[in-house]
C-alpha cells in the first residue's frame, strides 16, 4: 500500500532536509541559496543546491526530496528509506490496514469536493449573482489579475445553492459536511458560508483544503472559517504559503503578517512572500513551516495592540527555537494601520523601505519586554534585569543563549546612562539615599562565582563571555583566565582536571584559599546540581554593579545630578565616593580593601 500523503507530508515537515543533507555534504549560504559540492558526480565547484523541500544538481541533474536522497546516497529502498527517517524524527510509519486505505481514500475524496467547490465559488463571482461581490474586491483595490491568482470566489446567496451546483457532478450534501462545506442543522444540511466572498486555504502544493469567507461591510463574524477535517489543521496551514514559496525561492521576503486581505494586497503590491495564520495565533508549527522557507521571516502584524501583543507571542515561542539559521525580524506598523491600509495609503515603495527597517529579534527584544513594565525603581530595575537573563536563557543554543544575555544586558545598562534633554535626576539612587558599597559587595560575589566554577567546571563555557566582562582583583582575575584557558583546553571539564590545571600554574593553593574564604561566607553547595549552580551564578551575576563601564556610567549620572544641584552635599560626598571606586576598578584594585 502506498503511505498516505499526510504522513509523508508530515515527514518531510519535520525532516529538513539542508539537516539530512548537510551530514554528509558541506552546505554553505550564499544569499537565498543553500549549496555544496554535488554528491552524485565529482566537482570542486557547488552546483548542488537545496532547497525547502528538494536538492537539485545542475551539474549532473539529479534531483529528489529527503526521502530520495536517503534513498540515493545509502542505497536504501522507499521504505527503508522513510523508517530510518520516521525513526529519527520520531514518527510511527502508519501500518498498511483497510481503515488506513480507507482514510487514504476519504482525503483524496474531500480534495476533490474542495477542489470543484472552489471553482464554483470562482464562476459565481463571475456571474450576476456575484456583481456586488466583485464589486467589493474591486472597491478594496483588488485587480482582476489579483482575484484570478488568489481564486477568490463568492459562495452565492441562497441557502443549498453550492450543494446544488455540484449535484451535477455526483457530489452529496454528505459529503460536503465531511469537507467542512456544510454543517448538520436540524432540517438537515445547511452551509457553512453564504453571502460571504470566498477566500480559498491551500497546502503548500496549491490543493484546497479549506476556506475562509468574508461578509461584505460590517456584520459578524467578519470571517468565517472552514472547520477541521482530515485535511484541514488551522495549527499547521499558513494563508498564502503556496505562492510564498515560489515567490521566495525567486528571492522575496517571506513575511507573516494577520490576515487574508494583507496576504492579498501586499502580493498585489510586488511582495509575494507574504502568509498569515488563521484567524488563530501562530503556532510552532507555523514557525517551523516558515523556517523552512527562511532563515529570518518578517513578523509584520497589525500596529493596534492586539497586534503587539500577537508579536510578543510570537517571541515567546520563537526564544526556544531561535538558533543561528533560524531567527526573525519584527516590522512594526503605525498604531491604526494593518500591511493592507499601510500599503494603499503609502505605496509599495515606502513600504519596501519599512521592510528593509524591520529589526532583527535580537534588537526588537528588549523594547518589547520593556514595553509596559516599570523601571524607575531599584528593585523594579532588577526584576527586570533578572528577567532579561531569563528570557535569553530559554534559547537552548548555548552561544547565542550567552550572546542574547550580553546584548540585553548592555543595553540595560546603556539605557540608564542620561541622555542629553531627558530629567536630570538619576533613576537609581533617589535624593538622600547612600549608594550601596558596590566594592565590597561585588567582591564577595565574585568570589562565590569563581568557587562556583571550581565546583562545578561544566558551566564555564557557557558563563565565560559574561565573567570577562566583571571587574575582579588581580588574584582573582588571575584563576578566571585559568579557568578559561582550562575550558578552551580540555576533554572533559571536572573538578580534578581543574584543579590538576590550576596546580600546573601554581594557583591551587590560591583557589583553595578562595573556597575557603567563600565557605565562611555563603558557602555555594559543591553538590549542587549543573542547572541550580548555574541559576546561583547567574543571580550573582545580574546583582553585581560589575564592570568599569558600569561604574562609569553611575559616576556620569551623579555627576550630572550633582552640576544640577550644587548645594546637595549628599550628591557631592557619593559623586567622590563613586570617582574613587572608578579608580580603583579602573587600576585593578576594585574590592581590595577587603583583603
Ligand atoms: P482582521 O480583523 O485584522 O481582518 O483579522 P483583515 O485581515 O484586516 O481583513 P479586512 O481588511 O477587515 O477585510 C485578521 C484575520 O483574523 C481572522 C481572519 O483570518 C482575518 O484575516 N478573523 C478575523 C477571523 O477568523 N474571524 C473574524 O471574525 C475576524
Ligand atoms: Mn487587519
Amino acid at each position: 500500500m502506498a503511505l498516505p500523503a499526510n504522513f509523508l507530508d508530515e515527514l518531510r515537515a519535520r525532516t529538513p532536509i539542508a539537516g539530512v543533507i548537510g551530514r554528509s555534504v558541506k552546505l554553505t549560504r550564499s544569499g537565498r541559496d543553500t549549496k555544496g559540492c554535488c554528491p552524485f558526480h565529482g566537482e570542486k565547484t557547488p552546483s548542488f543546491y537545496v532547497y525547502d523541500d528538494h536538492f537539485h544538481c545542475f551539474g549532473c541533474g539529479e534531483h529528489g526530496d529527503v526521502i530520495t536522497f536517503v534513498m540515493k546516497t545509502t542505497g536504501a529502498g522507499f521504505m527503508e528509506a522513510v523508517e530510518s527517517l520516521a525513526q529519527e524524527a520520531g514518527l510511527e510509519v502508519p501500518k498498511a490496514s483497510p481503515q488506513a486505505a480507507q482514510a487514504e481514500q476519504r482525503r483524496a475524496g474531500i480534495s476533490e469536493v474542495l477542489e470543484a467547490a472552489g471553482k464554483i465559488f470562482q464562476r459565481f463571482l463571475h456571474e450576476p449573482q456575484g456583481k456586488s461581490a466583485l464589486d467589493y474586491l474591486r472597491g478594496r483595490g483588488l485587480s482582476e489579475e489579483t482575484i484570478r491568482r488568489f481564486g477568490l470566489g463568492w459562495s452565492g446567496e441562497g441557502r443549498g445553492v453550492l450543494a446544488a451546483a455540484l449535484r451535477g457532478q455526483g457530489i452529496k450534501p454528505e459529503q460536503l459536511i465531511e469537507a467542512g462545506l456544510m454543517k448538520q442543522g436540524e432540517h438537515g444540511p445547511v452551509d457553512m458560508f453564504f453571502s460571504r466572498v470566498m477566500f480559498p486555504i491551500t497546502d503548500r502544493r496549491g490543493n484546497v483544503i479549506s476556506f475562509g469567507g468574508r461578509i461584505m461591510g460590517d456584520g459578524q463574524p467578519k470571517y468565517v472559517n472552514g472547520p477541521e477535517t482530515p485535511v484541514f489543521s488551522k495549527r499547521r496551514s499558513l494563508y498564502g504559503l503556496h505562492l510564498a514559496r515560489d515567490a521566495v525561492r525567486k528571492g522575496a521576503q517571506l513575511i507573516v503578517v494577520e490576515g487574508y486581505i494583507d496576504v492579498i494586497a501586499l502580493a498585489q503590491g510586488g511582495f509575494g512572500g507574504a502568509v498569515a495564520p488563521l484567524g488563530t495565533a501562530l503556532t510552532e508549527e507555523h514557525l517551523a513551516e516558515v523556517w523552512r522557507l527562511s532563515p529570518e521571516p518578517v513578523i509584520c502584524f497589525d500596529g493596534d495592540a492586539a497586534g503587539r501583543r500577537a508579536a510578543l507571542k510570537t517571541v515567546d515561542l520563537a526564544l526556544t527555537a531561535l538558533a543561528p539559521d533560524r531567527s526573525l525580524k519584527f516590522l512594526n506598523l503605525p498604531e491604526k494601520d494593518d500591511p493592507d491600509s499601510l500599503i494603499r495609503r503609502e505605496g509599495p515603495a515606502a513600504f519596501k523601505a519599512r521592510l528593509d527597517g524591520a529589526r532583527p529579534i535580537s534588537a526588537a527584544l528588549y523594547d518589547m519586554l520593556a514595553e509596559g513594565g516599570g523601571r524607575a525603581t531599584p528593585e523594579a530595575r532588577a526584576a527586570f534585569r533578572q528577567r532579561l537573563i531569563e528570557v535569553a536563557n530559554r534559547i537552548p543554543d548555548k552561544n547565542l543563549a550567552s550572546e542574547y544575555r550580553s546584548m540585553l544586558l548592555e543595553r540595560f545598562f546603556a539605557e540608564r546612562r542620561v541622555k542629553p534633554g531627558a530629567p536630570k535626576k538619576p533613576a537609581v539612587f533617589a535624593r538622600g539615599s547612600a549608594p550601596p558599597d558596590a566594592g565590597e559587595a561585588n567582591f564577595r560575589r565574585g568570589r562565590l562565582m569563581l568557587v562556583t566554577l571550581l565546583s562545578h567546571p561544566a558551566l564555564i563555557n557557557d558563563v565565560d563571555e559574561a565573567f570577562a566582562r566583571v571587574a575582579l582583583p588581580p588574584a582573582y582575575a588571575k584563576i578566571r583566565d585559568a579557568l578559561h584557558e582550562f575550558a578552551a583546553g580540555a576533554k572533559s571539564l571536572d573538578t580534578e582536571g581543574l584543579f590538576a590545571h590550576l596546580s600546573l600554574l601554581g594557583l591551587a593553593e590560591e583557589a583553595r584559599l578562595i573556597e575557603a574564604l567563600a565557605a565562611e561566607d555563603h558557602r555555594p553547595d559543591p553538590d549542587a546540581s549543573l542547572a541550580e549552580a548555574a541559576e546561583k551564578w547567574w543571580s550573582w551575576y545580574i546583582l553585581m554593579d560589575f564592570s568599569v563601564e558600569m561604574l562609569r556610567a553611575q559616576r556620569d549620572e551623579l555627576e550630572q545630578f550633582w552640576k544640577a544641584h550644587q548645594d546637595d552635599a549628599g550628591a557631592w560626598e557619593r559623586l567622590i565616593k563613586y570617582n574613587e571606586l572608578l579608580r580603583q576598578a579602573l587600576a585593578g584594585e576594585y574590592g581590595s580593601a577587603e583583603n
